[in-house]
């Protein structure tokens, strides 16, 4: 009895540190979904400086190997300037050795992934009942989508995301954050912005529905500023998970 009432009350110890900081129990995954030049990126990279989690973006992570001319950017590359999808099997590849990265281990933002259903089982299977999945599904309509990316620019060394007429830098062509040359991205082109619009309608939108099913779906009016998409994602993300707003590394 005696040894039984020290094990509850080691229990109870382990325990009640964990409620009173309301820390979640498992790493959250934050997905951002949205068709191409919605936001992603642009919302990705404050919202991993402000929940301090890291920001994985496939379509980042397949550019670096393009300009390292890996054997997966060459084979990346011939789909990606025709604004096709890069094969399942390659993108997982990547993100799973990603994500196994010491720096995920409180948890990480998706921008870009999953794409696909197959995609969205993968990672379902690998990660269900370890991590908290939270998906954001970033609203824009088509026009806006052809407004935002043809005039984006992006800093070649740094990757911050500027607009042309929305988000212009100070200094034409120079990247505010790091002094950088800023480029257009060769998939930017009006008959690739197209047909990435077009996948993107086949093959990710689908995983709206998929998410809604699931219940962590909420639905983002992303046609504001993205000032105004920040706040409100932000303050769904702390309210989902309070613990992540508050905590530090
Ligand atoms: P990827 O790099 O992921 O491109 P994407 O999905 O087409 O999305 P974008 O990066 O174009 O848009 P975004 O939503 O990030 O918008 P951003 O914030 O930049 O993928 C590229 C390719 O890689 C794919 O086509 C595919 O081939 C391959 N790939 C990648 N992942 C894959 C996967 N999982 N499976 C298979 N293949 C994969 O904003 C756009 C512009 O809008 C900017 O200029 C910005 O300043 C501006 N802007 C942003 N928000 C606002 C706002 N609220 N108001 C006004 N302007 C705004
Ligand atoms: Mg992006």
């Amino acid at each position: 009895m005696k040894t039984f009432a020290i094990a509850l009350l080691g229990l109870l110890m382990t325990i009640q540190p964990l409620k009173a900081t309301n820390q979640p129990e498992k790493p959250i995954v934050i997905i951002l979904l949205g068709a191409p030049g919605s936001g992603k990126g642009t919302q990705a990279v404050e919202l991993g400086q402000a929940f301090h989690i890291p920001h994985i973006s496939t379509g980042d992570l397949l550019r670096e190997n393009i300009k390292n001319n890996t054997a997966l950017g060459q084979q990346a590359k011939s789909y990606m300037d025709k604004g096709q999808l890069t094969p399942d099997e390659l993108i997982l590849d990547i993100l799973f050795e990603r994500i196994s990265k010491p720096d995920c281990s409180r948890g990480y933002l998706l921008d870009g992934f999953p794409r696909t259903s197959a995609q969205a089982h993968e990672l379902e299977d690998s990660l269900r009942d370890k991590v908290q999945f939270a998906v954001f599904y970033l609203k824009v309509s088509d026009e806006q989508v052809i407004e935002r990316l043809s005039g984006r620019l992006i800093c070649k060394k740094c990757n911050r995301i500027f607009h042309k007429t929305s988000n212009p830098p100070k200094q034409e062509g120079i990247c505010d954050s790091c002094g950088g040359e800023l480029y257009q991205r060769s998939d930017d082109k009006p008959e690739v912005i197209q047909e990435r619009l077009r996948v993107y309608h086949e093959q990710t939108k689908p995983l709206e529905e998929f998410y809604r099913k699931q219940g962590v779906l909420n639905e983002v009016d992303a046609s504001g500023t993205s000032g105004d998409v920040l706040k409100t994602l932000e303050a769904k993300i702390s309210e989902l998970h309070p613990a992540l707003s508050t905590s530090k590394i």
